[in-house]
């Protein structure tokens, strides 16, 4: 082990130990300590789920990536493992960068990331190296492969930019290894190669999986690439987007790019939508569970809000609930993992509650909560115009949900959530128009909110830093409606 790991390895034994279990949420996972971003490695290794992640130990900002670890058996209660890897090789030394896990014939774990190494040029200028790169474990230490890397950008073919090739993600089909890779073009435009090779360490090119044409931003990073209900997918996120009327405000956000197979094997592009539509989640990797469903998880953060922290944390960053994804009308469906319901702790139920003007229901309340509210117009006419849920609530500090049933849009609002900073705190999303009929499923845990909104067409995210001790929950209308709400508090046992 190289000196750097054993390092990182010390160093976040006792970091951990510093930092209270509640000022950490309770479901998501957050580095062990200091900084996280993208999800790695998300993969099943001898019959459990890990997750790596983008790791900067030794502060609460990005700096050279390491990877961190964890492992769990029902994708909700993580364990840390040691760190998996430290920049220590000369073709990594800025960086291990993000990619993908497999576990090999052979019982061994491959890991699969970008190694960084950034030079001066002739000119004084830097440049970064961006290359793929192989080691193989056990599921706790990994020894980086001596032929690093296994692929360089000398074999990128005609127009990929040599110097944005990043983020492998790897699969086996058919007895070969796949990968495919995000690559920036020479005339700045998002692609998707793909490679392939017999034993996992000795790549060649394969072919072009998707080009951008500049529509979705400029660099696509972190693919992942699987079929789902006869289609196949492609997943990326776009760096610099631009919005294009609701959609894709985010910047650097997620795209989910459906399509299907042709004779020749190329993948066709049918349709394309983005992936989450509120604030926080990005570079999102999927796997296939045994039991045969695909469940995705991001990066519950947005590169462009970093700015909105809790100072007194010594960790940044956390990943998103575990969703498992479909297809229902060729578009993408999202749900939390059904493993959620092994938290359920004390149920409260109201039924047909009329809401006009502001109402608070007693026990309705809490920051670690899995709570459904469906809403109704009472007549065919719409009897309201807005509906808002306030949450996170101490009288001063408050987050909200609105839905307005003439325009068909839900909005994420955290503004009054105590944060300081004039960084963006809201987001809309244009909904099904069902009359003033709404189904919104709120998942809270200590420091974020995921929306699903009507069964999971849409899902919106966005983290929320205020007081765990604001517990308060209200409901709010303009007009008349009709409310049933189902409210679950989430506990985890073992703590
Ligand atoms: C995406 C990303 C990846 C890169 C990693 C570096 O968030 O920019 O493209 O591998 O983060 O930490």
């Amino acid at each position: 082990m190289s000196g750097k790991l054993d390092k990182a390895r010390e160093y976040e034994v006792k970091k951990e130990l510093a930092i209270p279990e509640e000022q950490r949420p309770k479901f998501h996972l957050t580095p062990r300590c200091g900084w996280m971003n993208d999800p790695n490695g998300f993969s099943s290794y001898k019959g459990e789920y890990h997750l790596f992640y983008q790791y900067y130990p030794y502060d609460t900002v990005w700096g050279p990536m390491h990877w961190g670890h964890a492992k769990s058996s029902d994708l909700i209660t993580w364990e840390y493992l040691p760190a998996a890897m430290a920049p220590d090789e000369e073709y990594d030394k800025d960086g291990c960068f993000s990619g993908s896990a497999i576990e090999m014939e052979d019982g061994r774990q491959l890991l699969v990331y970008t190694g960084v190494n950034k030079v001066q040029g002739e000119n004084g200028e830097i440049l970064e190296y961006q290359t793929q790169c192989v080691a193989v474990g056990d599921g706790t230490d990994y020894k980086k492969y001596e032929g690093n890397p296994v692929i360089t950008a000398d074999v990128l073919p005609e127009g990929a930019g040599k110097f944005d090739f990043r983020d492998p993600k790897v699969w086996r089909e058919n007895g070969k290894y796949y990968m495919v890779v995000g690559n920036k073009t020479v005339d700045k435009d998002g692609q998707i190669l793909q490679f392939v090779s017999e034993d996992g360490f000795k790549w060649t090119y394969d072919k072009l999986v998707i080009k951008n044409n500049h529509r979705f931003g400029v660099m696509w990073e972190c693919p992942d690439y699987f079929s789902l209900d006869g289609k196949q997918l492609l997943l990326t996120s776009p760096q610099d987007m631009l919005p294009e009327e609701l959609e894709f405000h985010n910047g650097n956000g997620t795209l989910c790019v459906i399509g299907a197979f042709n004779e020749k094997g190329d993948f066709c592009e049918e349709n394309c939508q983005a992936v989450d539509y509120g604030i926080d989640f990005y570079a999102p990797q999927t796997i296939l569970t045994d039991d045969g469903r695909r469940v995705m998880i991001g990066w519950m953060q947005n590169w462009d809000t970093c700015g909105i922290r809790r100072d007194d944390f010594p960790w940044f960053g956390q990943m998103s609930f575990p969703r498992e994804i479909s297809l229902r009308g060729g578009k993408l469906i999202q749900k939390p993992v059904r493993e959620i319901e092994n938290y359920y702790g004390k149920r409260i139920s109201r039924q047909n509650v009329l809401v006009s003007d502001s109402v608070s229901l007693s026990s309705i309340e809490g920051r670690c909560i899995d709570m459904t509210i469906n809403v109704s117009s009472l007549s065919d006419e719409l009897s309201y115009k807005k509906f808002e849920v306030r949450f996170a609530d101490n009288g001063k500090a408050y987050s909200t949900v609105e839905y307005d049933p003439e325009l068909n849009i839900v909005k994420i609002d955290r503004k009054h959530s105590g944060s300081r900073r004039a960084i963006v705190h809201q987001r809309r999303c244009r909904v099904a128009n069902n009359k003033g009929n709404i189904k919104l499923r709120l998942i809270l845990d200590r420091y974020s909110m995921e929306l699903f909104i009507n069964d999971g067409e849409q899902v919106m995210s966005m983290v929320v830093l205020t007081d765990v001790k604001a517990e308060g929950i209200s409901f709010k209308a303009v007009g008349e409606l009709n409310m049933d709400v189902e409210m679950y508090e989430l506990e985890r046992k073992d703590k």
